[in-house]
C-alpha cells in the first residue's frame, strides 16, 4: 500500500473512498453535496460512538462516516482501530485509493496511528495460497488529508507499521521456510538497505567457539545449523561504535521442548517462537530507515529446538560464556539458556543499556493474555522508558518484580542456575531472575511477548503474528537518541 499525506481536500484527491470521522458532540467539519454526511448523522443513519460506521455515494466517491467517540478519549490506539474499522470496509467495498480525512485539531500521534491502523489492518500471509490472489482485494493507496502538513508523522509511521508488517512475515513463514539460515539472510538483506549497518552471521562451531554452552545446548538436538546474528547500527556519528541500545531477540525457529517435549495439541504455533528475534531485526531496519542518531547492536540468537539422540538431556550441566553453570531439568525451558549467551554477548559488544524480546513463558500468557508483554527491569528508569514507549505505540508492557526470593528459586542443586524452578512458582518472574544473571549491571529491560506476539484479536492485528514489539523498540531508540 503506498502512503501518502496531502493537503488537498478528499474531494478534490484521486480517492474513490473517503473516511469522515465525527465526534461525539461535533458535526461533520466538510460535508458534501449540501450537508448529505451531516443529514445522515441527523437521521440515525450515521452515529458518532466509537467505531459505528456508515456509507453514502457522493461526487463520484463513497464516503464513510465513522463515529470517534468522545474527542478527549481519541488518542494514538483509538486512531489505529478507528483506521482498521474503516479499513475493512473500505476493502469490503472493493476501494482502490482511501482517503482518511484528518480530524481538526488533533496531534500527530493521531495521524500516526490513522496510518499506523490502516497499513497494519491491510496485512495478509499470502505466500503458501497457491491461487496467489488471496490479497486481491487489497487497497492500493492510502491518502492522508490534512489542511496542514503532516508528511513527517505519516512518513515515520508508514515506516514503523511496513516494519512490523515484515516481522509478521517471518514470523508467520514456518519454520521449514523459516529457518536460522533465513533469519541471517534476512539480516544480511537488512544491511544492505544502509552503508551505517552491517551482519555478522555465525554458525555452530563458532558459537561454540565463543564458550557459549547454553545456546550450543538448545542447537546440539537440531540438524538444522544456528545462527548467531548480530547486526550492528552506526547512527551515532562518533569516531567509535557506541551502542547506547542493545537489543536481544530469543528466536528459536521452532520449539518442541526437545527431551521435555511439547504436548502435540498447539505445537504447530511454536513456528511463532522466533518473533523475538524477528521484532529485534525489523526494528533496525526501521531504525536505520528512519535515520536515528545513536549507536545500536542486536543479538540474535536463532535454533531449533529439537529431541533426537544429540540433544541435551534433563540433568545435564553446561557453562554459559560468562562462566555461569547452568543445570538444564527442563529441555523446554530452552528460551532462556539462548539468551543468556545472547544477552552476555551483547554486555561484551559494549551495549549501555539492554532491552531483550523473547516469547519466554506460557505463564505469562496466563498472568497478562494478548493484552499486555511481560515486563521485567533491573533499573526504574529504563523501565520507564520502555513502558513509554509501549504506551505511545499501543505495544503495551505491564512491569513485574524482581525479588531475592524470586532469585533464590533460580539456584541450582550441583550448578549456579536451574533452568526450570520447581513447582512453577511465578514462572515469568524467574525466567526473568535468571536472565538477570547475564547482563551484569547494566540497565535492562526484558519483554516476554508469549501473549502479545501473536493472534492478539485486535482490530488491526487480530490473527497471526503480530509484530510486536517492532514499533515499540523504534519508539524506544527514538527516545535514548533524543535523551542522549
Ligand atoms: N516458547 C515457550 C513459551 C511459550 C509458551 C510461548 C506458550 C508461547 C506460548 C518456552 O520455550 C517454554 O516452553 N517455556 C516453558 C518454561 C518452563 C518449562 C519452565 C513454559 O512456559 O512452559
Ligand atoms: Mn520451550
Ligand atoms: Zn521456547
Amino acid at each position: 500500500m503506498r502512503v501518502t499525506a496531502t493537503t488537498q481536500a478528499p474531494r478534490e484527491t484521486s480517492a474513490d473512498t473517503v473516511v469522515v470521522g465525527v465526534f461525539e458532540g461535533e458535526d461533520v467539519a466538510h460535508d458534501v453535496q449540501d450537508g448529505l454526511l451531516q443529514g445522515l448523522i441527523e437521521s440515525g443513519e450515521a452515529r458518532r460512538g466509537f467505531r459505528k460506521l456508515a456509507v453514502a455515494h457522493a461526487e463520484g466517491k463513497r464516503w464513510i462516516v465513522l463515529g470517534l467517540g468522545e474527542r478527549e478519549r481519541f488518542d494514538a490506539e483509538r486512531a489505529r482501530v478507528a483506521a482498521a474499522t474503516a479499513h475493512g470496509r473500505a476493502r469490503e467495498l472493493g476501494t482502490e485509493t482511501l482517503c482518511w480525512e484528518v480530524p481538526h485539531h488533533v496531534g500527530d500521534a493521531v495521524v500516526g496511528g490513522l496510518v499506523e491502523g490502516t497499513v497494519l489492518a491491510a496485512y495478509r500471509f499470502t505466500r503458501f495460497k497457491s491461487d496467489g490472489n488471496d490479497d486481491d482485494g487489497a487497497i492500493g493507496e492510502l491518502l492522508v488529508s490534512a489542511h496542514h502538513d503532516v508528511a513527517a508523522p505519516v512518513e515515520r509511521a508508514r515506516v514503523l507499521a511496513e516494519a512490523a508488517n515484515r516481522a509478521r512475515d517471518l514470523q508467520n513463514t514456518p519454520s521449514n521456510h523459516m529457518t536460522p539460515a533465513k533469519l541471517a539472510e534476512r539480516a544480511e538483506q537488512i544491511a544492505a538497505t544502509s552503508d551505517r549497518l552491517t551482519a555478522t552471521v555465525e554458525g555452530r562451531a563458532q558459537i561454540a567457539a565463543r564458550g557459549m554452552g547454553a545456546f550450543s545446548a538448545v542447537a546440539q538436538g537440531s540438524d538444522t545449523e544456528p545462527a548467531l546474528i548480530v547486526l550492528t547500527y552506526r547512527g551515532a556519528g562518533g569516531t567509535a561504535f557506541a551502542p547506547a541500545l542493545g537489543l536481544v531477540g530469543k528466536a528459536v525457529t521452532f520449539d518442541t521442548g526437545g527431551i521435555s517435549i511439547k504436548p502435540s495439541a498447539k505445537m504447530h504455533e511454536m513456528k511463532f517462537d522466533m518473533s523475538g528475534g524477528a521484532a529485534v531485526l525489523e526494528a533496525m531496519a526501521a531504525i536505520a530507515a528512519l535515520e536515528l542518531p545513536l549507536d545500536v547492536v542486536a543479538v540474535v540468537g536463532a535454533t531449533e529446538n529439537m529431541p533426537s539422540g544429540h540433544a541435551m538431556k534433563p540433568g545435564d550441566i553446561v557453562t554459559a560464556m560468562n562462566g555461569t553453570t547452568i543445570e538444564i531439568n527442563n529441555t523446554d525451558a530452552e528460551g532462556r539458556l539462548v539468551l543468556a549467551d545472547c544477552l552476555a554477548h551483547a554486555v561484551d559488544l559494549g551495549a549501555e543499556r539492554i532491552v531483550d524480546v523473547a516469547t519466554l513463558t506460557g505463564a505469562i500468557v496466563v498472568a497478562l493474555g494478548t493484552t499486555y508483554s511481560g515486563l521485567v527491569s533491573n533499573d526504574d528508569a529504563w523501565a520507564a522508558e520502555v513502558q513509554a514507549a509501549g504506551e505511545a505505540t499501543g505495544e503495551l508492557a505491564w512491569r513485574l518484580p524482581l525479588h531475592e526470593e524470586y532469585a533464590d528459586l533460580v539456584k541450582g542443586r550441583y550448578a549456579d542456575l536451574t533452568n526450570a524452578v520447581e513447582g512453577r512458582k511465578a514462572g515469568s518472574i524467574t525466567a526473568a531472575e535468571f536472565l538477570k544473571r547475564f547482563v551484569g549491571d547494566r540497565p535492562w529491560a526484558h519483554l516476554d511477548i508469549a501473549g502479545t506476539g501473536n493472534d492478539t484479536g485486535k482490530a488491526y492485528a487480530p490473527k497471526g503474528g503480530s509484530g510486536v514489539p517492532v514499533r515499540l523498540l523504534v519508539t524506544l531508540a527514538e527516545r535514548v537518541a533524543a535523551s542522549a
